[in-house]
């Protein structure tokens, strides 16, 4: 019979997967959504009266208090939600392998596969098997073969592969109006129904036109190829950006008259102290070690080189400080303003704030973590832009300026802020991918 999905379990309440079923659980009144996580921390603040949720990103408290209670619910007890449900999102995080065989590339895929034996050791019934942790190819396969050995007789899974492209800071807009929804199937009868019934989910709130309906391999690297080539557009404005500082070209000129192009358009060409997040680094580094393991070196070499230039891009911001700074920082007061990777979220993962201040500790420079942008700002010798938060904008530069020490410095590693008005109050200015004068 065909499958009609009515109860929906999600395994990982993090970053992805709380969102994404928050808003299935918003958008689809009909299914009921359990969340489940073994961290009990973590589900308590999903659960809290005060809805202080574990994820700070803009709107997704309104989703949970719309449905926390009528469909959507968070809980520890994994086995009994893997039992109830017709489909399971594995939405479990997948660090990079910190030691073994492809340590500091490989994806570590320990909470895949226990998720992924918890549901065979479990369930009693047939189940679709989603897999939305963004995995190395193939991994679909592998959780196949994990679910085959250890099934029941009479209970069968079918698995898809289904990866989120959110953005963190934008994660419900996104979710609202996904650019596209991909779904990886094996191309059987079998695979193509699981196929529609997690279309059909989607089909609540997406156009049809926007559902894409592919193989399991094909989803799989999808996402890899979608993270790298972002990544890669990064690594090459900033390469330009380097460019135009030793030349005296404006990045942002050189961006805005790129985009242009159709063929190339406007977004993420903004040149920056170099990308972070949990993603772009580790799904580079998947791909770098999916094509050595495919004996493809030229292809890994190619990729590798977008996290190079992004360190490139990193070590060289902090050496412009020193650099300015007349060849020193040791002793010296420096405000780094921001730590999270990108702006409206509280996330810091692979933030290249963090590189900056591992940079400038080694060079004995003093940096203190305070919570306001002013009282960081105060009797400093240098200013740090390391987050586009709009807050830094706004602050009172007038004041700043005359609470710091002189000459005052301020480097913007996020083409924030308006050098030449900060220029007027008497700062001195470097902005990342202008060749100008300090
Ligand atoms: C290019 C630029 O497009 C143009 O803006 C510039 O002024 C001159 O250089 P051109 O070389 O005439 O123009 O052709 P283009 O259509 O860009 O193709 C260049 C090469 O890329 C061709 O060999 C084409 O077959 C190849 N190509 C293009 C691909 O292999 N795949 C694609 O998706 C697009
Ligand atoms: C990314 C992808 O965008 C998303 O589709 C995928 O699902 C997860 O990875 P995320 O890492 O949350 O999302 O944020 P993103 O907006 O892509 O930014 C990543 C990093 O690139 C940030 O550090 C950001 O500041 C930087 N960035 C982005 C730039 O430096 N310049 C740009 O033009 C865009
Ligand atoms: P992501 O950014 O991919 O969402 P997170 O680390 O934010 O990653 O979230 C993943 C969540 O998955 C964590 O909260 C972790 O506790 C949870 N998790 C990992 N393995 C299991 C498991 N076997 N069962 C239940 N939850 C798990």
């Amino acid at each position: 019979a065909p499958v009609q999905v009515k109860k929906i379990c999600c395994i990982g309440a993090g970053y992805v997967g709380g969102p994404t079923c928050a808003v299935i659980a918003l958008k689809c009144p009909h299914i009921q959504v359990t969340i489940v996580d073994l961290n009990k921390a973590r589900v308590d603040a999903w659960n809290s009266p005060d809805f202080a949720v574990p994820i700070y990103e803009p709107g997704l408290v309104d989703v949970v208090k719309q449905c926390r209670g009528r469909n959507l619910f968070f809980s520890t007890d994994v086995d009994k939600a893997i039992l109830e449900a017709d489909l399971i999102f594995v939405s479990v995080n997948t660090p990079t392998k910190k030691s073994g065989v492809g340590a500091g590339f490989a994806a570590d895929l320990n909470y895949v596969e226990s998720a992924t034996r918890r549901i065979a050791a479990v369930a009693t019934s047939s189940k679709i098997v989603v897999e939305k942790s963004t995995v190395p190819c193939r991994t679909a396969e592998s959780m196949r073969t994990i679910l085959e050995a250890n099934s029941r007789p009479g209970t069968r899974f079918d698995i898809l592969s289904n990866p989120e492209f959110l953005a963190e800071g934008t994660a419900i807009a996104d979710l609202f109006k996904p650019d596209r929804v991909l779904i990886g199937s094996l191309q059987t009868t079998e695979g193509k129904e699981a196929c529609r019934a997690l279309a059909d989910v989607y089909a609540n709130w997406v156009p049809q036109e926007r559902i894409l309906t592919v193989g399991l391999w094909s989803s799989e690297l999808s996402k890899l190829a979608a993270n790298a080539m972002l990544a890669q557009r990064i690594s090459s404005i900033n390469a330009l950006s380097a460019i135009c500082e030793a030349t005296g070209a404006n990045i942002d000129e050189v961006s805005h008259a790129v985009g242009f192009d159709s063929r190339i358009g406007p977004k993420f060409l903004r040149a920056s102290v170099g990308f972070g997040g949990s993603c772009f680094q580790k799904d580079i580094l998947n791909l770098v070690y999916l094509s050595e393991s495919l004996h493809l070196p030229q292809v890994a070499a190619y990729w590798r080189q977008v996290v190079e230039m992004n360190e490139y891009q990193k070590s060289r911001f902090s050496k412009t400080v020193v650099d300015t700074l007349f060849n020193t920082i040791t002793g010296k007061h420096i405000a780094v303003l921001g730590f999270a990777f990108k702006a409206d979220t509280g996330d810091t993962r692979e933030s290249a704030a963090i590189s900056l201040i591992r940079d400038f500790l080694s060079e004995r420079a003093f940096v203190t973590i305070v919570h306001s942008a002013l009282e960081a700002c105060t009797q400093k010798e240098a200013i740090i832009i390391a987050t586009e938060w709009k807050e830094f904008l706004e602050i009172d530069w007038q004041t700043v300026y005359a609470n710091m020490s002189k000459p005052a410095f301020v480097f913007d590693g996020r083409l924030l802020i308006d050098a030449d008005k900060l220029r007027k109050i008497g700062f001195k200015v470097k902005v990342i991918g202008r060749g100008e004068r300090v």
